[in-house]
């Protein structure tokens, strides 16, 4: 609700104040704590240069000076029968250079001061789910050092670098909390189009 409402509103700021950062690639720190001009909001300092205000509201623009990945659900939640739910599940991202495996990052431990990365909360309207387990041919991914997502197999125009995707624990009758990734479907292509082209990967609708 608030994205929609930001994404309508790009430019016309209430206050004068420049959106400092994408409608997509900001936080709601309006509660956060006040000190010396900067915001604080859970362990991460936002300073004048990565905050605006916006109808009463303040967003920080944690990407402008960490490297984001992408969360499909909000930090606390996985998604378990396909929906966003509150979990303590343990989760660790692998970090690749290509496909060089480089480091885990422990999302139980949030992460936000220690490693310089942030996880933001995003979803595409329409995705493709990859399943690197049931399908090693074509749903390999690879989270990159630059918070992007490596696909070497996937075809169909689609970036081999995306910065539009979420990663998540999957947890329902058939995955039992394995890390997948959604491939945001593009704007303008035809999500059955896109299913044809790549065989055997399953859309997920929102
Ligand atoms: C925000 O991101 C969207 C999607 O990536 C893009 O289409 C749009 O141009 C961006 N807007 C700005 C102001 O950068
Ligand atoms: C704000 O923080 C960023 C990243 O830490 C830094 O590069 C920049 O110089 C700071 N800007 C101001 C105005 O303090
Ligand atoms: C998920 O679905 C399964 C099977 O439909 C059910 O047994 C389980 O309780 C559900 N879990 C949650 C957290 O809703
Ligand atoms: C999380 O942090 C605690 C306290 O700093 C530490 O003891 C624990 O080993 C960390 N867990 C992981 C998985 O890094
Ligand atoms: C991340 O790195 C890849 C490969 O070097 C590059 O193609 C991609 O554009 C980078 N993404 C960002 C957000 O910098």
């Amino acid at each position: 609700m608030q994205i929609i409402l930001i994404i309508s509103l790009i430019g016309v700021s209430a206050y004068g104040q420049k959106e400092l950062c994408n409608s997509s690639l900001s936080v709601d720190i309006t509660n956060g704590e006040k000190i010396d001009g900067k915001i604080l909001k859970n362990r991460v300092s936002y300073n004048a240069s990565n905050y605006f205000e916006m109808n009463g509201m303040i967003y920080g623009c944690p990407c402008n000076f960490k490297t984001c990945i992408t969360k499909c659900c909000e930090m606390g939640e996985v998604m378990i029968n396909r929906t966003c739910t509150k979990s303590n599940l343990k989760m660790k991202i692998p970090i690749h250079r290509k496909y060089d495996f480089l480091h885990h990052i422990h999302v139980e431990n949030d992460t936000f001061n220690k490693e310089d990365y942030f996880f933001i909360q995003n979803r595409c309207k329409s995705s493709v789910q990859l399943d690197p387990n049931i399908y090693p041919e074509t749903d390999k991914f690879f989270v990159q050092e630059n918070g992007s997502l490596y696909t070497p197999d996937f075809e169909m125009g689609t970036p081999k670098f995306s910065e539009r995707y979420c990663v998540d624990i999957f947890q329902d009758e058939s995955i039992d909390g394995k890390l997948l990734a959604l491939l945001c479907v593009p704007d303008d292509m035809n999500k059955d189009i896109y299913e044809q082209l790549e065989d055997g990967i399953h859309i997920t609708g929102q």
